[in-house]
């Protein structure tokens, strides 16, 4: 087949979150099951700045658009995905993307996105490459089914192109006012808006791309469920209900040939299930570059997250300090984000500065450290579409500590000492009283040295690997395509 892959990120070119992760693993995966796939995403500054190897396409350099005010220019940039031979189309537009972040409050940022999905479209023109699916990836690039239909509905290059839009965070919808349509060339089409946004006079990307997409797809199997449902919608759960038979749950992959700990080039300490020495030497690894003192009895906590409210770390709150002051335990957190976050973490740090170390910023060789080096993962969040660190964490012998929603819920199962069955710690409540009840169960747990093992080994053993998950996108784009 041939796919057609758009999104805002791909690692390892640009990457805020597991968005990127998940492009790299999906493309790889379908290149090496023998797809003609190809990826499209922005020429961003920090890519031009990166160390790779853009090679200029022929046949689409200088691709002017015409928009209804004014016109823009693009070019394509060529580079292989790491790890794989699968092409990857950047869309060089200067004018757009040479800037210092990825998303911006600037006043064309529907702009940005918007051409994105345009800019794809023009240079399978200019290719007379014909993608039986083009699969879009959250909102930044749902307004291309929309094009498909209308703007671009006259090229019979497109003629059997089926569309599908997978929602990774149903957190970030991309509304703006509806004056935009004009400036994205869609000012004719504003029957096939929304007709409730448009009253209050906006738009919404991800509506128009749930409205129009052929096929949805979310990123796990309770969070398809959950967002049809007013408490997790965010005000899209009427419309996704009335999409319910198309739209599938199809929980991440891991690329286990970046996250294995076995061979981990960012580890200096390999280590497998079978030997675990290395995670013990991980761990001291870890808290000396933490400045944290070593005691291999007292646990160590883990985070590694975009500190944004989605992630519940409020319910920290009530809960950690009881543990901070009562037990021998240390806590690492890597991230960035909301102002209040990064302070109570600060906080946290200048409280207790023997037990607790941070690092806020974005670091990936730090992440994997964490990874490895934690004895248990914490992600309590408020809501999860899938979550790919919970998974890394298993794989690394760090029992993730999650709430029992979405993706989590469904790639974690309960510690139960009976059986010896299970591979974390879950709970319900969005409260910090269930938090510290689970907390209460990790140290409990902690105490049997073990059962600990077992646990540990029960989650090196689990296999989320691309190549498994990937089948089901390919079975979904063989549905469609026939
Ligand atoms: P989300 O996409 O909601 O942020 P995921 O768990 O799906 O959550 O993916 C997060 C990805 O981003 C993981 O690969 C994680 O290691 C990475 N990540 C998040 N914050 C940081 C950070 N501060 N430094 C390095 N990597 C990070
Ligand atoms: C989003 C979600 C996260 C998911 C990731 C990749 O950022 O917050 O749960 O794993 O996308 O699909």
């Amino acid at each position: 087949m041939r796919l057609c892959l758009v999104a805002s990120e791909t690692a390892p070119f640009a990457k805020t979150g597991g968005l990127a992760d998940v492009l790299q693993g999906l493309g790889r995966v379908l290149h090496k099951q023998g797809h003609d796939v190809r990826l499209f995403l922005p020429l961003y500054q920090r890519i031009e700045n990166g160390k790779f190897d853009l090679v200029p396409m022929a046949g689409a350099q200088d691709i002017d658009v015409r928009l209804p005010h004014r016109s823009l220019r693009f070019s394509i940039k060529t580079v292989e995905l790491p790890g794989s031979e699968a092409k990857v189309h950047l869309i060089d537009c200067p004018e757009l993307y040479r800037r210092k972040e990825l998303y911006t409050d600037d006043g064309d940022e529907a702009l940005r996105f918007g051409f994105l999905c345009r800019a794809v479209l023009e240079t399978c023109q200019r290719l007379q490459w014909a993608p039986d699916v083009v699969h879009c990836n959250d909102w930044h690039t749902a307004l291309l089914p929309l094009y498909l239909k209308t703007v671009y509905a006259w090229d019979r290059l497109f003629a059997r192109t089926k569309s599908v839009l997978t929602i990774h965070n149903i957190g970030y919808q991309g509304s703006f006012p509806d004056s935009q349509l004009d400036t994205l060339g869609l000012g004719e089409q504003r029957a096939h808006v929304h007709h409730g946004d448009l009253r209050d006079g906006r738009f919404s990307f991800l509506k128009t791309g749930v409205l129009h997409a052929h096929k949805l797809t979310t990123v796990s199997k309770t969070y398809a469920k959950e967002i049809q449902t007013a408490e997790f919608g965010m005000g899209m759960d009427e419309l996704l209900r009335t999409r319910s038979s198309d739209l599938l749950g199809i929980v991440n992959g891991v690329d286990y040939a970046d996250w294995d700990p076995a061979n981990d080039p960012l580890i200096p300490h390999p280590f497998s299930a079978k030997d675990l020495a290395g995670k013990a030497k991980m761990k001291q690894a870890l808290l000396e570059r933490m400045h944290l003192p070593y005691d291999p009895r007292a646990p160590v906590f883990g985070v590694v997250s975009r500190l944004t409210s989605q992630k519940g770390f409020e319910l920290f709150a009530d809960s950690i300090p009881i543990f901070l002051q009562r037990e021998d335990m240390r806590l690492c957190v890597l991230g960035s984000g909301e102002d209040s976050h990064e302070k109570y973490f600060q906080w946290l740090r200048d409280t207790w500065p023997k037990k607790v170390g941070i690092y806020r910023g974005y670091h990936d060789e730090l992440a994997h450290w964490i990874e490895a080096g934690a004895d248990v993962f914490l992600m309590p969040s408020r809501y999860e579409p899938c979550g790919l660190n919970q998974m890394y964490s298993l794989r690394y012998g760090t029992p993730p500590l999650v709430r029992k929603t979405g993706g989590l819920a469904d790639t974690v199962q309960a510690w139960d000492p009976a059986t010896r069955q299970g591979t974390g710690f879950l709970f319900e409540d969005f409260s910090s009283q269930a938090l510290a009840g689970t907390l209460d169960w990790v140290f409990r747990t902690w105490r049997d040295q073990a059962g600990w093992k077992r646990l540990i080994q029960n989650g090196m053993a689990m296999d989320f690997s691309w190549d498994k998950q990937g089948q089901e996108y390919i079975g979904l784009y063989r549905s469609l395509v026939g």
